[in-house]
């Protein structure tokens, strides 16, 4: 039962990733629960809370700078509390539990077509640059039974797509009881994408050291399962993948794309690249420059390398690459991959493809925007036409650039939908 009102009024601001985006709507469910309420108005807020990533410096130092309050987690109502005693501290850090999994609370979650679910929290891979095992604690699955559940409750409320977000996904694991089958992550997705009602099932991420088979089959098998693979490289030369203990070499890597290709030549490849790692050279960097070009990504987030207090390569390597040579990696990759994204989407020109319609386009409300199976953003003239967000819709790719299609509407011969 939910507690009378609280006079209190939060505002939440989210910084990171779609694992964040979810934590800030457990905290909402939390602090609802708490019986206080929300705005979206900053001027009006009591409390500001600011749900940081900290998995590079420079985020977690933007979020500092204009920090009011910083708060989260079970404890936040205290935290929250303790303002109102008259606390003379302007800003205090909670973190999330590093060993609960959350799995009773339903998050508040926002109106749309997407909805994310965490299906386990934490990393043991304790890559040397990432500060995730120590900031989000050891890897635990959730029960698939409650997941299936939130999923099953997801399409009954109209959500068309559910996203299922994990660390790494390929160590998703869970023993129901002694002797029954195991689930793991291709069971897990396989029995979602199942369900009644769910038109798209996305996930992220899978790690390339142990992708597993059986995921890929159901990939590959599934036509709701969306031909979309994350799948985070970091860097193309084995020194440095090895310094950064990513366990998996380039010709692994590039071996394991291929395997994916020659299942379904339409899946559409994303990744995370790390550029002025310790001691990285020119020509490492260049290794790194050569397999983007090798396989063609559909799209990549490049990052200069970052100095995490507590990680591995913070205690045993030197950040010695100077930052003007990170940025000008990082330029180099980011024009690379623009001419590989723009070639990509070129190649749609003509082309049907489905579209789920999200809502307005960012620029204009006189326009609609949605994604391809291959998670590529759509844009394109309303014109009086009746889609409506969570229709899947046929369109013509008319024009391209490196990061959006624009189409137009095919007239669908059936009745109105
Ligand atoms: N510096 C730069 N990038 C990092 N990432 C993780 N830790 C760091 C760091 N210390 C990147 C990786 C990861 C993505 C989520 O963030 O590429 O895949
Ligand atoms: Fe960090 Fe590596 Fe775990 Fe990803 S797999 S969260 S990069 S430690």
């Amino acid at each position: 039962m939910e507690k009378a009102a609280s006079p209190y009024r939060v505002h939440i601001e989210t910084f990171g990733c779609q694992m964040n985006e979810y934590d800030t709507e457990l905290v909402r469910s939390l602090l609802k629960a708490e019986g206080f309420t929300f705005t979206e108005d900053r001027e009006r807020a009591d409390v500001i809370l600011m749900n940081t990533c900290a998995i590079r410096e420079h985020a977690h130092h933007k979020v500092y700078g204009r920090l009011e309050v910083l708060n989260l987690g079970h404890t936040i109502a205290h935290a929250i509390e303790s303002q109102e005693q008259g606390s003379a501290q302007k800003g205090i850090a909670v973190d999330l539990s590093e060993y609960e999994t959350y799995d009773d609370i339903m998050p508040e979650r926002a109106e749309g077509v997407n909805a994310w679910i965490a299906v386990m929290r934490g990393c043991d891979n304790f890559c040397t640059f990432c500060v995730v095992p120590y900031t989000r604690g050891r890897e635990r699955s959730r029960d698939p039974h409650g997941i299936i559940r939130e999923a099953e409750h997801l399409a009954s409320r109209g959500y068309k797509q559910v996203t299922l977000l994990g660390q790494n996904v390929n160590s998703y694991r869970f023993e129901a009881r002694e002797g029954a089958r195991t689930w793991d992550f291709a069971r897990l997705i396989t029995a979602v994408a199942d369900l009644p009602g769910i038109e798209r099932v996305r996930f992220t991420s899978p790690h390339p050291k142990d992708f597993p088979p059986a995921l890929l089959d159901a990939v590959a098998g599934h036509p709701n399962i969306c031909k979309h693979i994350h799948l985070p490289l970091q860097a193309g030369n084995d020194r440095i993948l090895r310094l950064m203990n990513r366990t998996y070499g380039r010709v692994d890597y590039l071996a394991l794309v291929e395997d994916m290709r020659r299942r379904r030549s339409d899946i559409a490849l994303t990744t995370d690249i790390i550029c002025g790692f310790c001691g990285e050279t020119e020509e490492e960097f260049l290794d790194t420059y050569r397999v983007m070009e090798e396989v063609g990504f559909h799209s990549a987030f490049i990052f200069k390398y970052s100095e995490r207090k507590h990680t591995i390569a913070a205690r045993k390597y030197p950040d010695d690459v100077p930052e003007r040579v990170k940025s000008e990696r990082v330029t180099r990759l980011v024009n690379l991959q623009k001419s590989i994204s723009l070639r990509k989407n070129e190649e749609l020109l003509g082309q049907t493809v489905t579209v789920l319609v999200e809502g307005d386009a960012k620029k204009s409300s006189a326009q609609s925007m949605g994604r391809t199976d291959g998670n590529i953003t759509v844009v394109w003239e309303k014109n009086g036409s009746g889609s409506r967000p969570g229709d899947l819709i046929p369109m013509k790719i008319t024009r391209v650039s490196a990061t959006t299609l624009f189409g137009k509407e095919i007239p669908v011969s059936s009745p109105a939908r």
